[in-house]
């Protein structure tokens, strides 16, 4: 496994690897995204900066790729104006035509994508995937969050909910520590673990 921590998200948008070239591809699949579920544009965003961060480190046509805490459509974030964390990225990575698997504590069973709806404290969470058969796995603002810091309040539907969620997030070092190993188990040898990070390595 190569672990790869993001500390801005979007710093790719700046690099050198983002050449025009990439800025179409991504911005094709953002369009098609869009089409099918609606036009949104955090949604638009998460997909561009989500999938460039995929494609610096390989083509994921035909490939496995595991998004981990991919987004629901349920989560008390979402509302029809905001739809932030809907599962965006693997929604993308379906449409490019990589066999995304999405895993997320909240329903994805209306996704075309493999969604699989669990929770990621479980140590044996990533039990259903065979030893080394993923290609790359990410994690987009799982190990932190915006009710974590304060600014996702105005998302948040109900105290309840946000306090769930704060107890989920704040356990983001743990939540770490949980998924290491089993995703050493299931990466192919060198594959990457992308993961956007408060600092957790
Ligand atoms: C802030 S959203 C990010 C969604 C998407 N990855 C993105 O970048 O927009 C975090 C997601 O992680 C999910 N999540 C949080 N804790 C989880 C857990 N313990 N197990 C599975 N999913 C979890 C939430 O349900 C939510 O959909």
């Amino acid at each position: 496994m190569n672990l790869v921590p993001i500390e801005n998200k979007n710093a790719i948008l700046e690099d050198p690897f983002f050449t025009q070239e990439v800025e179409g591809v991504v911005k094709n699949i953002a369009g098609k995204v869009a089409t099918k579920y609606g036009e949104d544009l955090c949604g638009s965003y998460l997909v561009i900066s989500g999938l460039a961060q995929i494609l610096k480190f390989m083509d994921p046509r035909g490939k496995t790729v595991l998004d981990l805490g991919c987004g629901t459509i349920n989560s008390f974030y979402n509302n029809s104006e905001f739809r932030t964390f809907e599962p965006w990225l693997a929604r993308a990575l379906h449409e490019y035509g990589a066999n995304a698997v999405g895993v997320d504590l909240g329903s994805l069973s209306s996704e075309e994508f493999r969604g699989y709806s669990l929770d990621l404290r479980d140590p044996k969470a990533l039990d259903f995937l065979a030893d080394g058969s993923v290609d790359a796995a990410c994690a987009f603002s799982l190990f932190d969050s915006p009710t974590a810091n304060g600014t996702g309040y105005k998302m948040a539907q109900s105290q309840k909910g946000r306090e769930y969620m704060d107890e989920l997030m704040t356990g983001g070092p743990t939540l770490f520590q949980t998924l290491v190993p089993q995703l050493k188990r299931v990466l192919k040898p060198g594959a990457p673990f992308i993961y956007e990070s408060l600092g957790i390595r």
